[in-house]
């Protein structure tokens, strides 16, 4: 096992009677690109500016690359990039004088600022726009930016708070390319947090799931499927509505989801054969029309750990 670079315990903040992080516990591997999943007002934001020493910790401890973010905010920062959550661009700078006055305010000294600009910018394909005003570019190019900045005194650990919010599906895969390039090229360990399923499903090597505050369930896509047992039943009968009721009642089925096509019935360990399936609806008169096993998805991974779905179309 490689070690970890962020290393959270008993990590609490509240703003006056809203408990934001409940007492959370994990940590980052070196290198690893992890995803922090949630949804609106799960506490990510929050997280990550306790990571970033942007918020005074109340309760819990955190190091990252071997410095306690508490004792030695400053130190932590030197190892650190981030990118916010909104954007924070001045609106009438140029993308080049953008990533000029961020390596002058780090004091990096101007050859060595010139390669590393021409070098990013080229990373995220923004070379041939360097004179370009950030007021004229793309959300998908103000993030690039973003990221060429976080960049700049190259990091340990990358920091990214919904990067890929509101964009289309195009600007947001750009946007995947580039952290998975910097991920590997540049050897930077990326923390990031989404609610974008999909995307947390399909880059990440460790994910987080967090709700409300708390930690529901840690690990990589395909573990977090796996331990949410076995396999689902999609189907579709010809009283959905009642076969719901009976079948959570079976012991081998611990719930019942209805989606617009019919049900899905996620099982337990044990198993629950097609015919009892069957039988146990046609005694109540209900036909079925369709039956299909399904591999689960995150998405059942996270209805598994909250009961509900999260809700991706909510832009912050
Ligand atoms: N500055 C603040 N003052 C008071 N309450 C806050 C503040 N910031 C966040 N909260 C509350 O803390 C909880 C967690 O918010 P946070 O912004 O950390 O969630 P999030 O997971 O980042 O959500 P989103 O997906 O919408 O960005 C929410 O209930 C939110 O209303
Ligand atoms: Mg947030």
């Amino acid at each position: 096992m490689k070690d970890a670079i962020i290393n959270v315990e008993g990590l609490s903040h509240s703003y006056g009677k809203t408990v934001a992080v409940d007492n959370i516990y994990f940590h980052v591997e070196e290198g690893q690109i992890f995803s922090f999943l949630g949804p609106n007002g799960a506490g990510k934001t929050t997280t990550i500016n306790l990571l970033i020493t942007l918020l005074r910790i109340q309760k819990g401890q955190i190091t990252i690359s071997g410095v306690n973010v508490a004792k030695n905010p400053d130190a932590v920062r030197r190892n650190i990039g981030v990118v916010f959550q909104d954007h924070r661009l001045d609106r009438d700078l140029t993308i080049w004088e953008t990533l000029e006055f961020h390596g002058k305010i780090h004091s990096l000294p101007k050859e060595t600022r010139r390669q590393r600009i021409t070098e990013l910018l080229n990373i995220v394909e923004l070379g041939d726009k360097r004179n370009a005003f950030i007021k004229n570019l793309s959300g998908g190019m103000k993030r690039s930016v973003e990221i060429a900045r976080g960049l700049l005194v190259h990091p340990k650990v990358l920091f990214l708070d919904e990067p890929t919010i509101g964009l289309d599906t195009k600007a947001r895969q750009r946007i995947w390319h580039y952290i998975k390039q910097i991920n590997r090229e540049e050897n930077v360990t990326v923390f990031l947090t989404t609610h974008y399923m999909d995307e947390a499903d399909q880059y990440s090597h460790e994910i987080c799931i967090i709700d409300k505050g708390k930690i529901m369930a840690n690990g990589s896509s395909s573990s977090l499927k796996n331990a949410i047992g076995k396999d689902i039943y999609h189907i579709k009968t010809t009283d959905d509505l009642k076969a719901s009721q009976i079948l959570a009642n079976l012991p081998e089925i611990s719930h019942v989801e209805k989606n617009s096509n019919g049900l899905l019935l996620y099982l337990k360990n044990n198993e629950l054969s097609a015919s009892k399936l069957v039988k146990s609806l046609t005694i109540h008169q209900i036909k079925l029309g369709n039956l299909n096993l399904l591999k689960p998805t995150l998405d059942d991974v996270f209805i598994y750990y909250t009961g509900r779905k999260i809700d991706s179309t909510v832009d912050a």
